[in-house]
């Protein structure tokens, strides 16, 4: 059994999010999923990005839950981990991911596997619920049961 690493913003948790955390799992037997920080971003879901991952992976054998702070390859060696695993979706995530994933392997050597996303969640993305659920859509289908929650309070607070 080894342990990869699957880092991310997770504003918030996505169906297509879990999907590749459960088949990390499946390949690797751990996944520790790594709550991270991307500077160019702004959060809506903020410091409950993590509460809501935590919450919607409880019990989940084999996978566990920590957040990021600073640098994933400082992260990895405090961690003794090699390897990160991302969701690959369509268009493009592949640029990106690939800037990254050799930054990574420059600085440390960290390995990252690029796992195609699954075809019902290869268009899936938080940006995109965000900005449904901000003009009042409804995402419920595309998350984890207690992100919906979150989701119908958040809903509650910016309505009054
Ligand atoms: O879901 P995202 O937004 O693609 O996740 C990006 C994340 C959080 C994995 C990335 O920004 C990250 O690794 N942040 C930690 C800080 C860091 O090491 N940045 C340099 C990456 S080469």
């Amino acid at each position: 059994m080894r342990t990869v690493l699957c880092p991310g913003s997770f504003d918030p948790i996505t169906l297509g999010h879990m999907d590749i955390i459960m088949r990390a799992r499946d390949l690797f037997g751990h996944v520790l999923v790594g709550v991270g920080r991307n500077n160019q971003k702004k959060y809506l879901f903020g410091d409950q990005r993590i509460h809501l991952v935590r919450e919607a992976l409880a019990g989940v054998e084999g996978v566990d839950v920590e957040p990021i702070e600073g640098l994933l390859v400082d992260f990895c060696r405090a961690h003794g981990i090699s390897s990160v695993i991302k969701g690959l979706r369509f268009g493009a995530d592949f640029d990106f991911e690939l800037q990254m994933a050799h930054m990574n392997r420059g600085l440390t050597g960290l390995e990252t596997v690029l796992l195609p996303a699954a075809a019902e969640h290869v268009t899936l993305s938080s940006t995109i619920l965000r900005e449904v659920m901000k003009l009042g859509g409804d995402v419920d289908k595309y998350v984890p049961p207690n992100v919906a929650r979150a989701i119908a309070a958040w809903r509650e607070s910016t309505t009054g």
